[in-house]
């Protein structure tokens, strides 16, 4: 039995210091698919937010997840207050050394319903619901629904668009690597749109608008002539038609305020 961070149950791939720095120095280099792809949604991120403080001036925010705090920096640009968990201590270490207001948390919100109780105006949490294991989506989008005001916005990620070319590519890459099959499929999951809404509607969210990027697989990126892929990709991602294949697509949810949630 592997021992390698990709076979551990998802909360537990990200506890080590070692994983964390792998996040920020590998996933999260400069020259990285990921940080392409960030490089591009951040400013409409951004711009959700802002209109979410414009909205609500008093709104307390909390990232959930926030990992090594890549989503908390920007979020603390915005909100006076913010507030950010994340399940593993080592991943919290990095980003508290590198946020500015924001207060830290590290525990377990399915076990402690009282950790970061809000109430919250808007919540992030990115580059998690995919992942996690999928009977815990659901309960976790209810946690993260207990914890917002009335009418609060959450905004989340899904990086993984199964009616994208990802899927093309996943499915060569697990022809090619049969014996890696395992690993593969537990890295790289897919959700469909309609699954989605599925899951964010079952823990009494509306979603009011979807955002997508990229649209060429990641494959892409290492071929020679990076820039050029890079640039055609952000053409491709700008093209109306083609939103709804985009690999990474954003979520903004309101919370609908229906009894018993
Ligand atoms: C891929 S990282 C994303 C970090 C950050 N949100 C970002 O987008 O850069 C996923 C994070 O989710 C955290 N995580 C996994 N399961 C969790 C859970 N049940 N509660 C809180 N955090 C969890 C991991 O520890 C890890 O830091």
């Amino acid at each position: 039995m592997k021992t390698t961070a990709q076979h551990l149950p998802y909360p537990d791939r990200f506890l080590t210091p070692k994983a964390a720095e792998t996040y920020v120095q590998d996933e999260y280099a400069a020259d990285s698919y990921a940080t392409a792809i960030w490089a591009e949604q951040a400013p409409f991120v951004k711009k959700l937010l802002q209109e979410v403080h414009r909205q609500d001036p008093v709104g307390r925010h909390f990232d959930f997840a926030c990992g090594t705090g890549r989503i908390t920096r920007l979020t603390e640009e915005v909100f006076p207050e913010v507030d950010a968990l994340d399940i593993s201590a080592a991943m919290v270490e990095v980003a508290r050394a590198a946020g500015r207001q924001a207060r830290f948390y590290v525990g377990n919100i399915l076990e402690n319903h009282d950790l970061c109780a809000g109430p919250y105006g808007s919540i992030t949490t990115f580059r998690l619901i995919l992942n996690i294991d999928p009977p815990l989506r659901v309960p976790v989008l209810i946690e993260l629904h207990r914890r917002l005001k009335p009418g609060g916005v959450l905004i989340f990620n899904v990086h993984g668009n199964r009616h994208s070319l990802r899927q093309p590519a996943l499915l060569w890459n697990r022809w090619r690597h049969p014996d890696e099959a395992g690993g593969i499929k537990r890295l790289l999951n897919t959700m469909s749109r309609a699954e989605v809404e599925a899951c964010v509607d079952a823990a009494g969210f509306r979603i009011e608008q979807v955002h997508g990027i990229g649209i060429l697989p990641q494959t892409v990126y290492r071929w020679p002539l990076r820039s050029f892929w890079r640039g055609l990709d952000r053409w491709l991602s700008g093209l109306s038609w083609l939103k709804r294949f985009s690999i990474d697509l954003i979520f903004g949810c309101k919370k609908k305020d229906i009894g018993g949630l």
